[in-house]
C-alpha cells in the first residue's frame, strides 16, 4: 500500500504539465507533485505511473516516493482560475502524489551526457513498459545533483486501454528512435542481461498490489481489482524475456538536435 497522505493546501499549477499536475502541501507538511483522477484519461493514467514507477524503484532508477493524496474538492472553491477550480472539483478522492524533488532541472541530453550503460538500462526500462513519453522533446527525466531521476510514467502500457487486445499489443516492437537517450548508444543487451531476469511474477505482484481498489473497480471484464492486478502484470512478464530484441531505430544514429 502506498502512503496515504491529505491534501491540505493547493500551492500552485506545473504549467510545463499536459495534464496540469499541481504542487500541494500534505497533512505531513512535506511538498507533492500531485496527479489529479479528473484530469485527461483520469485514473488509468494514475494506475500507470503506479505500476512503472513502482517497478522503477525496485529496478534500481531512481524515481520519487508515491503516495495517494485524499482531495477534499473544497479545496478547489478559492482557486481563482477555473481551470484549476474545476480539476480540484473533479477529482475529489483518492489522487497520486509525488515527492517533490527541489532544485532539480529538467534534463537536457545536450548538456548532460549519459554513459550507454545507463541509457541502455533505461531505454530497456521504457520498452517494457512501452513509454512513448520520454522523447529528446520532453524526456520527462529530471537531474538533481548531477543524478538521473525518472518521473511522468502516464502514457505507458497502451494495452491497458484495450484489455481483449493487450496481448497482441504487448507484443509490438518498440521504436526507440525518438528517445531522448538514443543518441548515447545505449547498451540494451548489457540492461537486459541484468534486469529482465528480475521482472518475476512476484514482483509484479508486489508492484501491482500498490495500486488503491478505487482506481481499479468497475473495469468492465474484471469481477474484482485483483483480476484487473494479475492483467496489468501479464504483458510485462511476456515483455520482459524478449523485448531487447524487439527494440527498434537505435541503429547508431539518431534524431537529435532537430
Ligand atoms: N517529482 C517532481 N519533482 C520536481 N518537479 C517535478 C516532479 N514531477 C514533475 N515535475 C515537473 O513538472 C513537470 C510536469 O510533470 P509531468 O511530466 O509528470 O506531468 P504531465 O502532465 O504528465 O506532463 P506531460 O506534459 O509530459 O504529459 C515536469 O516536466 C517537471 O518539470
Ligand atoms: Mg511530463
Amino acid at each position: 500500500m502506498l502512503k496515504e497522505v491529505i491534501a491540505t493546501r493547493y500551492i500552485a499549477p506545473l504549467r510545463e504539465g499536459g495534464s496540469l499536475p499541481g504542487l500541494v502541501e500534505g497533512d505531513d507538511l512535506r511538498t507533492y507533485v500531485m496527479k489529479f483522477t479528473g484530469a485527461g484519461q483520469g485514473r488509468k493514467t494514475l494506475v500507470a505511473e503506479v505500476v512503472c514507477g513502482e517497478l522503477a524503484r525496485r529496478l534500481g532508477f531512481r524515481m520519487p516516493r508515491l503516495v495517494t493524496l485524499e482531495l477534499d474538492p473544497v479545496l478547489g472553491l478559492g482557486e481563482p482560475e477555473q481551470q484549476v477550480q474545476e480539476l480540484l472539483r473533479g477529482s475529489g478522492g483518492t489522487n497520486l502524489g509525488m515527492d517533490f524533488l527541489s532544485g532539480a532541472l529538467g534534463y537536457d541530453p545536450l548538456a548532460f551526457p549519459v554513459s550507454p550503460q545507463e541509457a541502455g538500462r533505461i531505454v530497456w526500462f521504457d520498452a517494457l513498459i512501452n513509454n512513448v513519453d520520454r522523447s529528446w522533446r520532453n524526456p520527462n527525466l529530471l537531474v538533481r545533483q548531477g543524478e538521473l531521476w525518472l518521473i511522468d510514467h502516464g502514457a505507458t502500457m497502451i494495452w491497458q486501454h484495450n484489455w481483449p487486445g493487450a496481448e497482441a499489443s504487448a507484443a509490438r516492437p518498440y521504436d526507440a528512435s525518438d528517445h531522448a537517450l538514443a543518441r548515447f548508444a545505449p547498451d540494451v543487451r548489457a540492461a537486459a542481461a541484468d534486469l529482465a531476469p528480475r521482472v518475476t511474477e512476484d514482483l509484479l505482484a508486489e508492484v501491482t498490489a500498490e495500486i488503491p481498489d478505487v482506481w481499479l473497480d468497475g473495469e468492465p471484464g474484471f469481477d474484482t481489482p485483483d483480476d484487473l492486478r494479475r492483467a496489468y502484470a501479464r504483458p510485462l512478464l511476456a515483455r520482459a524475456a524478449g523485448i531487447a530484441e524487439r527494440i527498434t531505430g537505435l541503429g547508431g544514429k539518431s534524431k537529435e538536435g532537430k
